[in-house]
């Protein structure tokens, strides 16, 4: 069996600052040099990528002047048309500086809050001149260590307030952008503000426009908090707001790790895959958007193994929505959903135009319905629908 090619329609992003990272982390420092823009992008159009996405301060030094920021976005332009790479995402650092050291839209200094404002706006400037359709906010520093220090509701206030006016600054200027909040629960800050995908969620539905704003969630984070990412990316999908989506690896609670896509917990991959591809109202894909890799190449690997990780994205995507598409065309497969009875679940649980009524007048539904044949029978056969998925996984199946 081969592994197949990726091309720019399977739509492969990655962001500047992951083959861009030079691997310095708590305990250690630099194992690689700094990574060059132009270069990188020729690179990644060999490599069959579709795009690239950054925050402000990848791609000009936090403080440059106009002309060196300016001389940075030309010659990423240039690179673009040259390359044909897309920049669909772009973001704002709001985290590295010392300067957000107690968060950026909800620092307790005003002073800092007013400053981050005024960073995401030029940068919503930029993302615009670019092309850019959507705008990530990872809110990192966003959250506190200490219970007492951070009064969390006026922390959201602060939140809102922040994202409110930024839709109304896309509103006044005619912008085709929409915003994609990214949850974690926490790294760097100890407790991160809206910590999971069902928090950014109902913070969504409390804006002033929440039309405009939606989700990136990222696999490590969610299984961070040791959460079900296939499952989170569902409900976000159920409320129309997965507007970007983060892949990677993460084993199990710990330390954001940021593997490669995969190498992490396999089985929730191949789920996660299979409901981006399949998942949709009628059987297609539920997401069309960029499939985008914000992993980090790890600290033991050279420039090569830059290069190699990033392709191990791509493949791993790649193979994993071969293996779906034999897992659903398999007639074993269709026969044991049948028993799983998971298309079942899709038929409304009273029939059209039944009132409470009609169930309480119906005795099959209770008086006469047989709730003891559920004991020694009418297993579900879950576990062998997973094997079958399972075997497809490994290659071991058509
Ligand atoms: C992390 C985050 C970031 C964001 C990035 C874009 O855990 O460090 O995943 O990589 O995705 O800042 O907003
Ligand atoms: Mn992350
Ligand atoms: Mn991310």
């Amino acid at each position: 069996m081969s592994v197949p090619t990726p091309t720019p329609a399977d739509k492969f992003t990655f962001g500047l600052w992951t083959f861009g990272w030079q691997a310095q982390d708590p305990f250690g420092s630099a194992t690689r040099s700094a990574v060059d823009t132009v270069e990188s992008m020729h690179k990644l159009k060999e490599l069959g990528a579709y795009g690239m996405t950054f925050h402000d301060d990848d791609l000009f030094p936090f403080g440059s002047n106009d002309a060196d920021r300016q001389k940075a976005i030309d010659a990423l332009k240039n690179a673009c048309e040259q390359t044909g790479l897309k920049i669909p995402m772009i973001t704002t650092n709001l985290f590295t500086h010392p300067v957000f050291k107690d968060g950026g839209f909800t620092s307790n200094d005003r002073a800092v809050r007013r400053f981050a404002l005024r960073k995401v706006l030029r940068n919503i400037d930029l993302a615009a001149e670019v092309g850019a359709t959507t705008f990530v906010m990872w809110g990192g520093r966003e959250g506190a260590e200490y219970d007492s220090a951070k009064d969390v509701q006026a922390a959201l206030e602060r939140y809102r307030e922040a994202v409110n006016l930024l839709g109304d600054y896309v509103t006044d200027k005619g912008y085709d952008l929409k915003f994609a909040i990214e949850p974690k629960p926490n790294e760097p800050r100890g407790d991160i503000l809206l910590p999971t995908v069902g928090h950014a969620l109902a913070f969504i539905n409390s804006l002033e426009r929440p039309e405009l704003v939606g989700l990136n969630p990222e696999v490590g984070h969610e299984q961070m908090a040791g959460l079900n990412f296939t499952a989170g990316i569902a409900q976000a999908l159920f409320h129309g707001k997965l507007f970007h989506i983060d892949l990677n690896g993460q084993r199990g609670i710990k330390f954001d790790q940021d593997l490669v896509f995969g190498h992490g917990d396999l089985h929730n991959a191949f789920s996660l895959v299979d409901l981006l591809e399949h998942g949709g109202p009628n059987g297609g894909p539920a997401y069309d958007g960029p499939r985008h890799f914000d992993y980090k190449p790890s600290r033991t690997e050279d420039s090569v193994g830059v290069w190699h990780s990033a392709e191990a994205n791509m493949r791993m995507y790649l193979m994993l929505k071969e293996r779906a598409q034999a897992f659903r065309a398999d007639p074993e497969v269709q026969e044991a959903l049948k028993t799983a009875k998971v298309a079942e679940l899709a038929q409304p649980t009273l029939s059209k135009g039944e009132s409470y009524d009609d169930l309480l007048a119906d005795k099959g539904a209770y008086e006469d319905f047989n709730a003891d044949a559920y004991f020694d029978g009418k297993g579900f056969g879950f576990v062998r629908l997973h094997q079958l998925a399972t075997e497809h996984l490994m290659g071991a199946r058509g």
